[in-house]
């Protein structure tokens, strides 16, 4: 049975870390499912609970900046300025490896993902272990990520020894990983740091291709190519405009959209808030939420994808299985 302990219980986490289980933690973008990164064994059972594909690298969560130096090498001067300005923070860094670094955690890439979490309770759990975490976020494969303890207990009792409640995640979205591709910083994936922060500082950043578009066969981020977010009613991503419409084609609709829309008859209505960091959020929460209504469609506002709207709509349009009406 897995127990669910708080920021007091670190220890507990501890011990069961260095015995190769696995925990539960907070972070400020989703909860994460960590392993000790070192012990390959360890970080195998995360596939295993997970049901992640063996070739989908986990992220290497570490407890401050000057710890980078002992799992991967900076290479460049940008890499070093988006240390610098990002973290701790919602951003992770694809780094070349050191061998130190299991296989198994980077499905024999030679590059690794690297980030130091902004949350209290994760930088001190951090802090008490003699190596990083290796962490997906704490969600089934395929499933919404967890942004707070009651959406996941049932997915992961009695896989995980411990889950780490501390609360709901703030930010709501995972973190926006970039690699620096022949010296641009390249977003795999859009998260709280955005394009426009990047460009803010290093005057350019580029964004992969397949943020807003399906993958298929060899590509920078294994994590693009997988079906990602989606709950078990069939869900629709439509333009605000667009929603009364779509939503008379169904006897039971559900909708997750802001308060313009709030007004619409359906089953039951989400308000995913105005602003899109509200959005963000709540988004995977109510994801989960509206999955339990047993409606026939879920339809979701899509937002404008600039700034933090990117991160939203990748979610979304992943979760929507690439349906999108337009306006
Ligand atoms: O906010 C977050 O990033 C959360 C918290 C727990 O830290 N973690 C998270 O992990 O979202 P996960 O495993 O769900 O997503 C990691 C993403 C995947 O898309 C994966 O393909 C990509 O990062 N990734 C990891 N290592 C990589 C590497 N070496 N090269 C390219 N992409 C990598
Ligand atoms: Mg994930």
């Amino acid at each position: 049975m897995t127990k669910i302990i708080n920021e007091e219980e670190l220890p507990l986490a501890k011990s069961s870390l260095d015995h190769g289980n696995l925990v539960i933690f907070p972070t400020e973008t989703v909860y994460g499912l960590g392993a000790n990164a070192l012990n390959y064994d360890a970080v195998n059972k995360i596939f295993l609970a997970k049901g992640r594909p063996s070739n989908n690298p986990l992220i290497v969560h570490l407890k401050d900046k000057s710890e980078i130096n002992k799992y991967a090498n900076i290479t460049n001067e940008i890499e070093k300025i988006l240390i610098d300005k990002f973290m701790p923070g919602p951003f992770t860094l694809i780094l070349e490896k050191k061998d130190i670094i299991p296989n198994n955690v980077t499905c024999n890439m030679d590059t690794v993902g690297i980030r130091i979490p902004d949350n209290e309770i994760a930088h001190n759990l951090l802090s008490i272990l003699d190596y990083p975490i290796a962490a997906p976020s704490a969600n089934v494969s395929t499933k919404p990520s967890g942004t707070r303890v009651s959406d996941i207990f049932n997915e992961f009792n009695d896989k995980v020894d411990y889950i780490i409640d501390g609360g709901e995640t703030t930010i709501g979205l995972e973190s926006t990983v970039v690699k620096v591709i022949n010296n641009i910083p390249t977003i795999l994936r859009p998260g709280y740091i955005t394009k426009e922060d990047i460009e803010s500082i290093i005057g350019c950043c580029n964004v992969s291709e397949y943020v807003m578009r399906e993958a298929h066969g060899k590509v920078e981020s294994p994590g693009m190519l997988y079906k990602h977010y989606a709950p078990n009613t069939p869900c629709i991503l439509v333009d605000s405009k667009k929603i009364i419409e779509e939503s008379l084609k169904y006897d039971k609709c559900i909708i997750i959209g802001s308060s313009k829309n709030i007004d619409i008859k359906c089953l039951k209505y989400f308000n995913y808030g105005d602003s899109k960091p509200e959005i963000a959020h709540n988004i995977f929460k109510l994801l989960r939420e509206a999955d339990k209504i047993g409606g026939e469609v879920i339809l979701i506002e899509a937002v404008d994808t600039d700034g933090l709207g990117l991160a939203i709509m990748n979610r979304l349009i992943r979760t929507c299985s690439y349906k999108y009406i337009k306006n």
